[in-house]
């Protein structure tokens, strides 16, 4: 790869991770980049680094614009290790003048690398630095998704960096929206903000009304992850907004783990019964689906159903493994039932409720339970109850 001009004078100089395929528990098929900015004027700053293992990625691509000696500033909008790993050996191989980022972005440097002998300069919402004929705005997004968060602004070239935001774990050799497939695009974006800014969709209506009402506009949205938005900035911005709204379409993901295929017996019954209800089902067995992709999915759905066999007292552990994560991105609530089998105990079902109840999910059955193999009848049960969460779904009765 080479350093890519993406507006006069700014460079992409990030670098590209194409083997990458688990990110903390959230797959990522497709690769993933770090992306670093370098803006070359009177002074010349570099906005975020990458991972450590890829410095050599981030020099080379550096010295194909000017001298890494060179570099004035370096900005850190965000200081979790993908984006400030090689840090310390930049600052070594560079000796900025200034580390500018945020309070919080100071403190976590601190309890990083442990450096009280940086060049710190600290900046808020509102603070700007000159590099010459382009201004830097600085943009505080505190908890999207770290303490230390922040964006930075190109005041001339109506370019926000944005770290995290707006971003996807895509691996490309392109580096613009309008070099891609859309779709694929538009699914790692949701991808991305359903497993890293679920939790804190509130705090992202915030930024968007706070941008709105700021009256920055925004001609670029250059992000720390994937592909940069060039052609349709206002698309990931409207993406974003209908995300941390969370609305929801007339879908149901119906999710599960067998033993021994009954509660697969059970799952499709019960997607059989959603789609003669006249509502979109995607049937999810937790042996294929990893668990972000299952997360990426419920974001738009309006229901979820999940099915877990009993096994010694409990839900099988990969449900378990979802049920945990998906607690902890507090999605919005849904429409909700659950499924099993079992043989003697029946705990998975009871389990599960109580799991779905806790993220004040709206029940609309106790469960069904089936002993070992479904009939006939439990079958049309279980059809009649994705009948009952699609009239739910399609707001017709409470289920
Ligand atoms: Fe890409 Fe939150 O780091």
């Amino acid at each position: 790869m080479r350093a890519t001009e993406i507006k006069p004078n700014v460079y992409w100089v990030g670098a590209i991770d194409w083997s990458i395929r688990d990110f903390h528990g959230y797959s990522t098929p497709e690769g993933s980049t770090y992306n670093a900015y370098l803006i070359v004027d009177e002074k010349i700053a570099l906005f975020d680094t990458v991972k450590r293992p890829f410095k050599a990625d981030l020099i080379k691509h550096i010295s194909q614009v000017t001298d890494p000696a060179r570099i004035d500033y370096i900005v850190v909008n965000h200081v979790e290790l993908d984006h400030s790993g090689a840090l310390p050996e930049m600052v070594e191989l560079v000796k900025p003048k200034k580390i500018i980022c945020s309070a919080n972005g100071k403190k976590a440097l601190l309890a990083h690398f442990h450096r009280e002998d940086w060049p710190y300069e600290v900046v808020e919402t509102g603070s700007t630095v000159s590099l010459g004929s382009k201004t830097v705005r600085f943009i505080e997004t505190r908890m999207l998704h770290w303490p230390d968060s922040m964006m930075s602004y190109l005041e001339q070239d109506r370019l926000l960096i944005s770290q995290d935001g707006f971003g996807q774990h895509w691996a490309t050799s392109e580096r613009f929206d309008d070099e891609v497939d859309r779709s694929e695009l538009m699914y790692q974006s949701a991808k991305y903000y359903a497993n890293i800014l679920l939790p804190y969709s509130p705090l992202v209506q915030k930024l968007l009304a706070d941008v709105r009402s700021s009256g920055i506009e925004i001609d670029m949205i250059a992000p720390d992850h994937g592909l940069i938005w060039r052609s349709d900035p206002g698309r990931i911005i409207d993406a974003w907004d209908r995300w941390s709204r969370q609305e929801t379409v007339e879908k149901a993901i119906v999710v599960y783990d067998t033993m021994w295929q009954s509660t697969e017996m059970m799952a499709r019954a019960v997607a059989d019964g959603v789609q003669e209800g006249g509502v979109s089902v995607k049937v999810m067995n937790l042996g294929a689906c990893h668990r972000s992709d299952v997360i990426t999915d419920l974001l738009d759905a309006r229901a979820v159903v999940l099915g877990s066999s009993t096994i010694n007292n409990n839900m099988l552990p990969r449900m378990a493994d979802l049920l945990c994560y998906m607690k902890g991105l507090r999605p919005a609530p849904k429409i909700a039932a659950a499924f099993g089998s079992y043989g003697w105990g029946g705990e998975a079902v009871k389990l599960i409720n109580a799991a779905m109840e806790e993220m004040n999910f709206e029940i609309v059955d106790q469960g069904l339970r089936v002993n070992y193999v479904p009939t006939a009848d439990d079958l049309a049960q279980c059809a009649e109850l994705g009948r009952r969460i699609a009239r739910a779904v399609r707001g017709e009765d409470g289920g």
